[in-house]
């Protein structure tokens, strides 16, 4: 009896003292999260905060380019890991042992590339760009962080945003295109449908802008290679998105692979401390590349690990992606006085703050349902965006699109019915067998109008031409020629350089063979980059590209043959004429004698500019009209300008303001885009664009320092084929 009242009494008292314990602060919900991560970082020791600045990974690495660094087993209290599997529940297993076997149960914050769609894959980012619509790639990133958050994994490495000028960089296809501007819309764009309005959201996910920065450079397109900026391009080209995508919020950025002028990107003092901490306020944190730490040793800046990390941890790098630098050397680092505590505990701060904004600590599992894929409203999405990226680049005698007198069409070409090619490179968990090819597209739209004769031609690459006879004969039966050219899914992306971006031989040699039937020809492009087109451009009557479009590309791109829907898309990157011409840009400096100075061997020109595109319908510019013809640098102007669609059918334009200033203090770049809009304009309907000029945010320039100078003088700005001078006074 006495021994029960005891143990009631025991029983009793722990609960009366369990009651009485104070949740502690970064335990309690309702705490402002500042608090939170102050109070965890008060009780942490050294290794517990060590231990937060490491990512290692699980699961099987699906990266060819990143093998042989994992390690079989990792701490169970580990910042981060990288999460090659899709199993929630396995993911909720191994944040137990988080949550529950270690001291203070902090969460694991798992990451993963999702860089265009996660199961339900949507057209790369070169070619979202294209779509010049910013709502549908936020729409379309919001699918992708419902798909990704069911599958357990809290945080995307995208956006990209490296404004990219060689196209022989494979890495081309990850970002939107050549332009700041548009970079540091779509990034944005991006963070947004990642991010949705709170971190904490159920299926929100952390975005992380990459690879800060000037990555795109490397020289000859050669990745990982040396890149030459100069911290004037550095400013006017390659910070403009990246301070769009802080601004805008974006949780995290990842530090690049390459050496920026001498100092590597991820040893960087000035831009990752400097600019990105000092002045722009980042909170959140920065993490390596992969293996970006160890590389600065062959970059030659570091003499071994030890001296790797202290120099990516001192300029500003808080996480260390896999090669396990930071976890083996910070603590002596610190004994050594190298590395002071206030920087660790700054740099555990960050980390842990993006842990508690995303709401790990109050629900550090994933909640698991059966349908998370590929559900028909975000496919819808999908089709949507492949179908508004997709650009029709020519469209000689009005060849497309085919309407009713076509009876027979010949589909031919590697590229008509593959579905591994139509996903693009860096498609998450995408499964091939998801995705529509280009005859499954065609026969649901052409059903009942137009028999589809299809015959593949010839592989993407090699010699064998045997199939050119069924191609030809496929051909002859038909009215038209639809023939899908391109590339590889893995000849873009990481490591795919390419010293020359012409389609191989055999592509070019297949068209010309069709070509002899006399039967118009339709190319259809799948692609990661620009290509060189310039034997393949005169052979076609209309060229569309489709880019790496996506699990419903076939059905999107039906559409725009078909007619049923209007092509709408604008480049985002200059296709050069041949590869001798890059770098090409839109927004190149002026030459000093810019009616000299060209290739004796070919035009200057290149094939397609940066915003080219064509519609079934015509748009007409009239004159750019502005509330004023001068203003003071402390007024707004207002530009509008109307467009009639002066053809038959509806479409969508997209208007692209660009300014120029032809002296200032430093010679700035020929015309520089600062806005852009798409509408849909009824046939025979008229809509007025409108650009609203905010003199320090759009004809100010930055100098090599990023200071902002506006100085007066005469700009022009343009619209459509319309341009008009007005003067900015102080
Ligand atoms: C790539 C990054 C990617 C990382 C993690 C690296 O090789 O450069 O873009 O986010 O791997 O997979």
């Amino acid at each position: 009896m006495k021994y029960f009242s005891l143990l009631t009494m025991l029983m009793l008292g722990q609960q009366v003292f369990a009651s009485k314990a104070p949740v502690p602060v970064y335990k309690d919900k309702k705490a402002l999260v500042e608090s939170r991560v102050e109070d965890l970082l008060k009780r942490m020791t050294l290794d517990e905060k060590i231990l937060q600045l490491n990512q290692q990974t699980v699961g099987d690495n699906n990266n060819p380019n990143n093998n042989g660094y994992q390690k079989p087993t990792f701490p169970a209290g580990i910042g981060s890991l990288i999460y090659f599997s899709s199993d929630p529940a396995f993911r909720n297993t191994v944040q137990k042992r988080a949550m529950e076997e270690t001291r203070l149960g902090i969460p694991i914050l798992f990451g993963y590339d999702v860089i265009h769609g996660f199961r339900t894959v949507y057209p790369i980012s070169l070619a979202q760009g294209c779509s010049f619509n910013p709502e549908l790639v936020r729409e379309a990133c919001t699918v992708a962080a419902k798909e990704t958050k069911l599958s357990g994994i809290d945080w995307t490495f995208s956006p990209m945003i490296d404004v990219a000028r060689d196209p022989r960089w494979g890495r081309v296809s990850e970002g939107y295109g050549e332009d700041p501007y548009t970079n540091g819309v779509f990034g944005v764009a991006s963070v947004k449908g990642y991010q949705g309005k709170n971190l904490s959201d159920q299926y929100s996910i952390a975005a992380c802008l990459k690879h800060y920065i000037g990555y795109s450079m490397s020289e000859g397109g050669r990745d990982y290679h040396y890149s030459e900026v100069s911290p004037q391009t550095l400013w006017d080209t390659f910070m403009v998105p990246y301070e769009a995508g802080v601004k805008a919020g974006a949780a995290t950025l990842m530090s690049g692979f390459n050496d920026i002028s001498g100092v590597p990107a991820s040893a960087n003092p000035y831009t990752l401390t400097e600019v990105l901490k000092n002045r722009w306020k980042h909170d959140g944190f920065v993490v390596s590349d992969w293996g970006s730490v160890e590389q600065l040793m062959a970059q030659g800046v570091a003499k071994d690990r030890k001296e790797a990390g202290l120099k990516a941890f001192m300029s500003g790098v808080e996480m260390d992606m896999v090669d396990d630098i930071y976890g083996q050397n910070l603590k002596q680092l610190i004994a050594e006085k190298k590395v002071p505590v206030a920087k660790i505990n700054d740099a555990v701060r960050r980390i842990l703050r993006v842990k508690f904004r995303l709401g790990l600590f109050d629900n550090p599992y994933t909640t698991i349902v059966d349908q998370r894929y590929l559900q028909p409203e975000s496919k819808a999405v999908a089709e949507k965006l492949a179908t508004e990226s997709m650009v029709l680049l020519k469209n000689k005698d009005h060849a497309l699109p085919l309407t009713g007198n076509v009876k027979q069409i010949a589909l031919i070409g590697p590229l008509a019915k593959d579905q591994e090619d139509m996903l693009g490179n860096w498609a998450a968990h995408g499964d091939a067998k998801d995705a529509e090819t280009v005859l499954d597209g065609f026969e649901k739209e052409f059903a009942g109008k137009a028999k589809i004769n299809y015959a593949k031609g010839s592989e993407i690459d090699g010699t064998d031409e045997s199939n050119f006879a069924d191609a030809v004969a496929a051909a002859q039966k038909s009215d038209v020629i639809v023939v899908c050219l391109g590339e590889k899914k893995g000849w873009s992306g990481e490591n795919t350089s390419r010293s020359n971006i012409s389609l191989p031989a055999i592509q070019e040699k297949l068209v010309a063979e069709l070509k002899k039937t006399g039967k118009p020809i339709i190319v259809v492009l799948a692609n990661g980059r620009p290509l060189e087109l310039v034997r393949l451009e005169p052979m076609a009557n209309a060229i569309v590209e489709m880019w790496q479009p996506g699990v419903v590309g076939g059905s999107a791109l039906a559409s725009i043959i078909s007619g049923r829907v209007n092509p709408s898309g604008k480049l985002d990157i200059t296709f050069p004429l041949t590869t001798g011409q890059i770098p090409t840009y839109y927004d190149m400096r002026q030459s000093a004698r810019p009616n000299s100075g060209k290739y004796q061997d070919i035009s200057t020109e290149p094939l397609y500019w940066f915003g080219h595109g064509l519609s079934y319908t015509d748009f007409a510019y009239g004159a750019i009209n502005l509330s004023a013809p001068k203003i003071h640098k402390n007024q707004k102007l207002v530009a509008t300008v109307e467009v009639a669609n002066t053809g038959g059918v509806a479409g969508k334009e997209t208007a692209l303001w660009y300014i120029s200033s032809h002296a200032s203090s430093i010679s700035r770049p020929m015309k520089e885009l600062k806005h852009f809009e798409k509408k849909e304009i009824a046939a025979g309907a008229k809509y007025v664009y409108k650009f609203e000029i905010d003199p320090m945010r759009d004809l100010s320039f930055p100098d090599a320092d990023g200071k902002r100078h506006l100085e007066s003088g005469d700009f022009v700005i343009m619209a459509g084929n319309q341009k008009i001078k007005f003067e900015l006074l102080d």
